[in-house]
């Protein structure tokens, strides 16, 4: 079967991307990407590509070739699904908020709704894919709303479905070249004519042995096992870390001599504030919940300890901030370097900087903020406490602790007490330290928890330096 036209569901940070990609390797193929934010489909459509809903290296170039010929971004759901063969659903799958599962369960409703959807408004035969990560069973779900829409239907047999599960597993930051060049593209489903259908696009530009294929449930349980494989690796390197910390050893020491080891490997070794990002917390939760139902109680307990050691950690490191400058913060002005939940991204969901933030803040600091990409309305978002005005005298901060968004690092030197290197941003990697040393207030305190300053060139200067791990 021969896919002619496709429609994505969701024009977030994983439909965006993987369209754009999926359009520009595949020029015969009309790629339309829907959703329901009107704000971020006249993102997506602005002739300005600063100005694209995300952030992603590599993906405003693609945007820029594809736009317009067989890539195209609307709020026209309901019209481009009637039009596609294909149909993948990519819409977020928060934790629920309340309710059955609250706090664990993933919360369906974007996906029953798109089931919906695409149930009312599908004609003939419509492939439905999975390429939102969902708890192991949802594709029976989408299976039921989409068989019952045939039953109601006056002609049965012009509606017919297939679903596959896709999951995706780009990470943000290198998601242009994950797509392109993926480790391997998951491919559950029953059905051959719609699983080769879906085979054959990306067959364009991934090798065969690369395409693996599966059954439905394990594809889906393929994707959370995967976060909360990667998600435990970063946990206990950051267990360990804290353990270096406290005996004298040093974490990237003991990284790289366990990574060598071949059946442990170099990757996700990287101790830092913790992990953040849309998915590993509510992806482990939701593995958790799925362990509850099913009763299996000691392994739910064990995948919760993974986000349990992540939240302690990030406290971990604001309640040092504050021991390490005397035992108070109370009025002291920190640089805060990085917002979003790692480099090469605006998104700042779960990121690690959001409690440790506002740890600092209600320790009565004064931080001053620092990100390439991320804007002082989305940090304001994330803290729940309004930036004091940028023109605002410094020495007229008032009692409680609170923030201030800044431009130039440089510029807000003058006697702050400390930087904190919260987001690994190549630019913080070579800053004025000569300038820093000169303007901030003595002692002065520098915070790496990312492990990207020189430890040695550091020492030159007049600085108290901590980075995370190092207990040498
Ligand atoms: P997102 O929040 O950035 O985007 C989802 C979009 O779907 C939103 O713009 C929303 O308006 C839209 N939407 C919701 N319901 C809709 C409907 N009924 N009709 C039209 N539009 C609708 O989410 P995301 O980060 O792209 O994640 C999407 C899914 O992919 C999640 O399940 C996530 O777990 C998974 N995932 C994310 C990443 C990542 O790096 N962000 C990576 C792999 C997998
Ligand atoms: C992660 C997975 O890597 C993707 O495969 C998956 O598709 C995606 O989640 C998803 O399902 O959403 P992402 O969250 O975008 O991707 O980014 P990662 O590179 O995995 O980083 C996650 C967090 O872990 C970041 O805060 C990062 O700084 C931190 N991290 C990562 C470390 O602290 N140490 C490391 O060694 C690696």
């Amino acid at each position: 079967m021969q896919i002619k036209n496709i429609c994505c569901i969701g024009a977030g940070y994983v439909g965006g991307p993987t369209m754009a990609v999926i359009a520009y390797k595949c020029p015969d193929i009309q790629v339309n990407v829907v959703d329901l934010n009107e704000d971020r489909i006249s993102r997506w459509n602005d002739k300005n590509l600063e100005k694209l809903p995300i952030f992603e290296p590599g993906l405003a170039e693609i945007v820029s070739k594809c736009r317009g010929k067989n890539l195209h971004f609307s709020n026209e759901v309901n019209q481009k699904i009637s039009n596609s063969d294909m149909v993948f659903i990519s819409v977020n799958t928060p934790t629920k908020k309340y309710g059955l599962g609250a706090g664990k369960a993933s919360d369906l409703k974007w996906v029953e709704a798109c089931a919906r959807q695409v149930a009312n408004n599908a004609t003939g035969y419509t492939i439905v894919v999975e390429k939102s990560t969902l708890p192991v069973r949802t594709a029976e779900v989408i299976k039921s709303i989409l068989e019952a829409s045939k039953k109601d239907s006056k002609d049965s047999s012009a509606k017919t479905f297939d679903v596959l599960s896709n999951p995706e597993f780009l990470a943000e930051g290198t998601a242009i070249n994950d797509l392109l060049n993926p480790d391997r593209v998951l491919i559950g489903g029953e059905n051959s004519l719609s699983i080769d259908a879906l085979s054959s696009i990306y067959s364009r530009w991934v090798v065969k042995e690369k395409i693996l294929h599966t059954n439905i449930w394990s594809s889906e349980l393929a994707k959370l096992t995967a976060n909360a494989f990667l998600a435990q690796r970063i946990s206990s390197i950051n267990a360990i870390g804290a353990l270096c910390e406290a005996t004298g050893a040093d974490v990237r020491e003991v990284s790289r001599a366990i990574g060598s080891d071949s059946r442990i490997g170099p990757k996700f070794l990287d101790s830092g504030p913790g992990f953040g990002g849309s998915c590993f917390k509510k992806d482990i939760l939701n593995l958790v919940y799925l362990c509850e139902y099913f009763g299996l109680d000691e392994v739910a307990s064990f995948w919760e300890s993974v986000v349990t050691l992540n939240n302690w950690h990030q406290t971990r490191i604001s309640k040092l901030i504050t021991k390490k400058l005397f035992g108070t913060i109370s009025s002291k002005k920190i640089i805060i370097l990085g917002f979003a939940f790692k480099g090469n991204t605006n998104d700042t969901r779960e990121s690690a900087a959001i409690q440790i933030c506002r740890d600092l803040i209600n320790e009565g600091a004064y931080l001053f903020i620092h990100d390439p990409k991320v804007t002082k309305d989305q940090i304001t978002k994330d803290l729940e406490v309004k930036p004091l005005d940028q023109n605002i005298e410094e020495n007229s901060f008032n009692e409680k602790g609170s923030w201030k968004h800044i431009t130039d690092i440089n510029e807000s030197l003058f006697d702050a007490d400390a930087i904190v290197i919260l987001t690994e941003w190549e630019e913080y990697k070579n800053l004025d330290w000569d300038l820093a040393e000169s303007r901030m207030r003595k002692p002065a305190w520098v915070f790496d928890t990312r492990s990207i300053i020189d430890a040695n060139s550091i020492k030159k200067y007049n600085f108290q330096f901590w980075r995370v791990g190092d207990g040498s």
